[in-house]
Parts: C-alpha cells; sequence; structure tokens
C-alpha cells in the first residue's frame, strides 16, 4: 500500500491534536507527517506515533512535497496558505469556514457525499461541526422520504472555539461562581459558566448569527438539496466536549419513529440510543472521545403530521472536525483523486 506525506497546520491546536490521534487510531498510511503553527509555537515538540516532532512555523516553502494537507488554524490562515499548498501539488482538507460556500470547493462528508471528492482542484472543505453530526444523522432518512424543513436547536460545547483558551475560560469561570468572586468573560460574550449564550458566531443582517446560516447553507450543498428549509438557533453551553442539537424534521410524508430508527441502526457513522424506559438517549460527556453520532429521543413531532423530533449529539473535536477529515483524505486516496493538477 501507498503511503503519503501528510501535513498538519494547526498542529498544536484542539483540533490539530485530535488530528493526531485521529491519524495514529485509524493507522492512516503516513510516510511523513509535517507539524505546522505559527511561530509562537516554532520548536515546540509533540508527538507522532512515539516519534517527537518538531513544530514549524507555516510558510510557503512548508507544502513543498506535502500529498496530504489537513488545516484547522483559522480562515485567514486558510485563505492565505491553502492555496499555495494546492498549488505546490498537495490536496488541502480544511476545516475552516474559508471556502465551504466556494462553488469550486467540494463541501464533504463521506458518509452523505464522497463522490464530489472526484472535482477537487486542491482544496475540499470540512463542513462546520454542528452541520456534520445533522446531516449524518438527517441524509438516511432523507432518502427514503425527502426532508421539506428543518428546525434544529443546537447546545454547543466550548471547544467549538477558542481552544484551549475557551476550556480555560469555563473551568476558571465556574470556580469563581462557586468561590462568590465575579468573572470577567474573554473568549465568550458573556459568562460561560453556568450560563447558556444564544450567540455564536457574529450577528447578520437578518438576524441570525453566521453559525446559524452555514447550517443552512451548508445543509443544502452537502446533500444536494437546494430546496430544504432549515431554521437554526445556535447556543453556546458549558459543556468541555460534545454538541447536542434537538431537531425538527418535516418530511414529504409521515414516517414513524420505529421506521426511522430501524433506517438509523443500518446508516453508516449513527448509533442509535433509545430507550425511555431505561433514560437512554445521548449525551454530550458521554459522546467525548468517540467517533460516531448518535440519535436518540426520537418521536413523532406533535406539531406535524409529517415531522419527526429527536436529539442528535456528536463529539465535535472529532466526527465535527478531525475525523471527517480524515475521513475525506481516507476517501482521496480511496478514489484516486490525490492529485489536484495545481
Ligand atoms: N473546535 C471545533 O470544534 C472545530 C470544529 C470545526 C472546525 N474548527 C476549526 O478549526 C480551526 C482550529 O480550531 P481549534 O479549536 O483547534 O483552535 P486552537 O486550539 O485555537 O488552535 C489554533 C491553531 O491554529 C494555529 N495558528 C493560528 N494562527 C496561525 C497562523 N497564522 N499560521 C499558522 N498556524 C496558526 C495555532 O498555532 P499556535 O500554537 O502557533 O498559536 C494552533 O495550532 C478553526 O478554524 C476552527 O473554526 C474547529
Amino acid at each position: 500500500m501507498s503511503e503519503y506525506r501528510v501535513a498538519i497546520v494547526g498542529a498544536t491546536g484542539l483540533v490539530g491534536q485530535e488530528f493526531i490521534n485521529v491519524l495514529e487510531q485509524r493507522d492512516f498510511p503516513m510516510l511523513s507527517v509535517k507539524l505546522l503553527a505559527s511561530d509562537r509555537s516554532a520548536g515546540r515538540k509533540l508527538f507522532v506515533r512515539h516519534q517527537e516532532i518538531e513544530v514549524e512555523e507555516t510558510v510557503p516553502e512548508s507544502f513543498e512535497g506535502i500529498d496530504i494537507a489537513l488545516f484547522s488554524a483559522g480562515g485567514d490562515t486558510s485563505r492565505h496558505f491553502a492555496p499555495i499548498a494546492a498549488k505546490a501539488g498537495a490536496v488541502v482538507i480544511d476545516n475552516s469556514s474559508a471556502w465551504r460556500m466556494e462553488k469550486a470547493v467540494p463541501l464533504v462528508v463521506p458518509e452523505i457525499n464522497p463522490e464530489d471528492c472526484k472535482w477537487h482542484k486542491g482544496i475540499i472543505a470540512n463542513p462546520n461541526c454542528s452541520t456534520i453530526q445533522m446531516v449524518v444523522a438527517l441524509y438516511p432518512l432523507h432518502k427514503v422520504n425527502p426532508i421539506k424543513r428543518i428546525i434544529v436547536d443546537t447546545y454547543q460545547s466550548v471547544s467549538g472555539v477558542g481552544g484551549a483558551a475557551a476550556l480555560e475560560e469555563l473551568t476558571t469561570q465556574a470556580r469563581q461562581v462557586l468561590g462568590g468572586e465575579p468573572t470577567v468573560p474573554h473568549v465568550f460574550p458573556h459568562q460561560i459558566a453556568f450560563n447558556v449564550l444564544p450567540e455564536i458566531d457574529v450577528f447578520l443582517d437578518n438576524d441570525y448569527t453566521k453559525e446559524e446560516w452555514k447550517m443552512l447553507e451548508e445543509t443544502r450543498k452537502i446533500m444536494h438539496a437546494d430546496t430544504i428549509a432549515v431554521s437554526a438557533t445556535c447556543v453556546r453551553v458549558p459543556v468541555f466536549i460534545g454538541h447536542s442539537e434537538a431537531v425538527h424534521v418535516e418530511f414529504s410524508h409521515p414516517m414513524t419513529p420505529d421506521e426511522a430508527r430501524q433506517i438509523l441502526a443500518r446508516a453508516p457513522g449513527v448509533k442509535v440510543l433509545d430507550d425511555n424506559s431505561v433514560s437512554l438517549y445521548p449525551t454530550a460527556w458521554q459522546s467525548a472521545r468517540t467517533d460516531d453520532v448518535f440519535v436518540g429521543r426520537i418521536r413523532q413531532d406533535a406539531s406535524h403530521a409529517n415531522g419527526l423530533a429527536m436529539w442528535v449529539v456528536a463529539d465535535n473535536l472529532r466526527k465535527g472536525a478531525a475525523l471527517n477529515a480524515v475521513q475525506i483524505a481516507e476517501e482521496v486516496i480511496k478514489q484516486g483523486c490525490l492529485s489536484s493538477g495545481g
């Protein structure tokens, strides 16, 4: 089997560390791995497959000889370096939102639209974490009974933004609140400990947030379903890892909860945890460090004859980011479309 030269841009971040874990755990065929970050982390050492590797500053020359470049270093870094990496011959798989809605860039969830990898021109975008877990759960149902409308409310963990500083902010504020001390928000717009904040990413002119709008646009692009109506409310909650979502779906025709459970039980990347008699349903805490998208609380939506409601949970750093990106890389290798043509 061939082996590939991999670069991780943002290797010192939360998603970057998860890239390393996922590559190791899936035994990804790596000939070499280059760890890249900003000049702040140059010289730091990280372990990959029991080998100590020095982190390098990301510069245009970093991508010479690289086959696959996994990016998770924010939109500005991706906008600047992804085209340079692609020009050098690497396939870029990008975790930021910089390229997701570009017409010439595929947006891929391997369980749904792996065939879109084929037409990449050097950059493939990894969707937003909240979108990934929702579409992995909904697409198998959509194939059987086309979805017309989705209403989703998210409960997103602090690790979805801000890296280690976000985890630290929740820890520090929790201690401060319990100690009766005042809190000062830095990463989040208000105190996040013992609180919930209906603001993720910037506000748009239509009063949705950008995170909420991403869920609409990205769902349509990934599922090739331009007419699906989506309304999202994205909420940050004081949870370290794992995004949860209350999803209300309107189908073209009625679907029973049992039908949905049976379809989802066979769906790739999905695990149904749904037994009210023993309080079995997914939780963020249990999803952390796991790969599946978990679905539970499947029930008839009392407000619509063709509706189902459900609870969808996944680890935002794994299926929501690093795992999905590595699965895209595996798909690119499988489909033999590694060469981008620059
Ligand atoms: N967290 C999630 O659930 C999630 C999900 C999907 C997508 N994403 C996306 O993934 C990216 C990273 O998220 P994260 O949570 O891992 O953040 P993070 O922990 O703050 O890590 C950011 C990484 O980017 C690097 N970086 C920053 N500026 C750079 C530059 N100018 N050049 C090269 N590297 C630079 C940092 O390196 P230094 O150590 O040198 O600062 C660090 O390795 C973001 O774009 C985010 O939107 C995150």
